[in-house]
């Protein structure tokens, strides 16, 4: 008899929830660390396989400033090739500050994120401004956003731990995110830029935020992989009612402005998991494994995911 292909036996697990949205961000987190040029064409059919895969919000590109992160100069581009795949409220692009709102309005898109950082330094080395200037410099991309009828995402990255600072309080994360609540965010999404977060730690930031009147329904969790932890991470935060998951199919990623992070927890991690625990994803984990090999032979390199190296062997 040939060997049965694997697949996770579902047993339902009570603690977590139904369904999941799981927020896609491989083609702009996942590819805004590549040294080598993927062109636009591919980045394009990137998308368009996830979306063919089921994934109903994927985070398409970035609208920075280009010289900041060449990988990603081509936004306009993939759009144009996108067409209406590449727009609508599921379809977000990362802005600064108004000169990219300007170009994202341009182009069409449907909504956009703004990303904050919980310490200074690294609020300095990505955004070349303190964190309050940082959020002076949101608040208009907010508010004509919103105006213009888009759906605008708040990232907040270095919630649990910083390269340069060391430990951050959760007060201190805390208290961005509040801000840019404030400023008007529909969601927030807690960023693990470079992976050292554990359980316990996110247990407390999210006591920290429900204190402050932050709930798990407008928050998303974006943890890194680079030490193992992005799905136990997860599930700590699904358990505590969490229903938003940022992902990168393949488990690409990492951030040019800080050395430490690596890739983001792989979608096919992810769904593996919420597969088996009988949680609603609405992702064909084999055609998301594809896409996976596919895009791997476009970079030259192997996916880190487990489950994709599982399943693809
Ligand atoms: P700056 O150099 O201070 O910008 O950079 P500036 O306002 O002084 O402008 C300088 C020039 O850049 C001007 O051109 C602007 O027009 C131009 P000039 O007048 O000299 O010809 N410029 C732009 N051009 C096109 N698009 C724009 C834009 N903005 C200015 N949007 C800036 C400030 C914020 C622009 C810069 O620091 C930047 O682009 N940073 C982006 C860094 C980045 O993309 N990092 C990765 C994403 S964040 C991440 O990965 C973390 C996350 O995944 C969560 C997590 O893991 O924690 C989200
Ligand atoms: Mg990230």
């Amino acid at each position: 008899m040939s060997e049965r292909v694997a697949l996770p036996q579902v047993e339902r697990d009570p603690s977590l929830p139904e369904a999941i949205t799981i927020y896609e961000v491989g083609p702009r987190d996942g590819l805004q660390n590549e040294k080598a040029t993927v062109p636009a064409a591919t980045k394009a059919a990137f998308v368009r396989r996830l979306v063919e895969a089921g994934l109903g919000t994927v985070e398409t590109t970035s609208f920075v400033n280009p010289q900041w992160v060449p990988q990603l100069a081509d936004a306009q581009e993939v759009l144009d090739l996108l067409g209406d795949l590449g727009r609508g409220a599921t379809r977000p692009v990362l802005v600064p500050n108004e000169r990219g709102l300007d170009r994202a309005l341009e182009a069409g898109v449907g909504a956009v994120a703004v990303f904050g950082s919980a310490t200074e330094t690294f609020a300095r080395k990505n955004l070349n401004r303190t964190v309050a200037e940082s959020l002076e410099m949101f608040a208009p991309v907010v508010d004509r956003a919103h105006a213009s009828g888009l759906w605008v995402r708040g990232y907040v990255s270095m919630c649990f731990g910083d390269p340069w600072e060391g430990p951050v309080p959760v007060a201190q994360v805390a208290d961005v995110c509040a801000r840019l609540r404030d400023l008007g965010c529909d969601q927030i999404s807690l960023g693990d830029t470079i992976g050292t977060g554990t359980t316990g730690h996110v247990e407390r930031l999210l006591d920290a935020l429900e204190e402050r009147g932050i709930g798990t329904d407008v928050l998303g969790v974006h943890f890194h992989d680079t030490y193992g932890q992005a799905l136990a991470n997860t599930l700590a935060a699904l358990r505590r009612g969490v229903t938003v998951v940022d992902a990168s199919t393949g488990g690409l990623g990492g951030c040019p402005y800080a050395r430490s992070a690596t890739g983001n927890l792989a979608t096919e991690d992810l769904v593996w998991a919420m597969d088996g625990a009988g949680v609603h994803t609405g992702v064909d984990l084999d055609a998301l494994v594809a896409t996976s090999v596919w895009m791997a032979e476009q970079l030259g390199k192997p996916s880190p995911s487990r489950v994709v190296k599982a399943l693809a062997g």
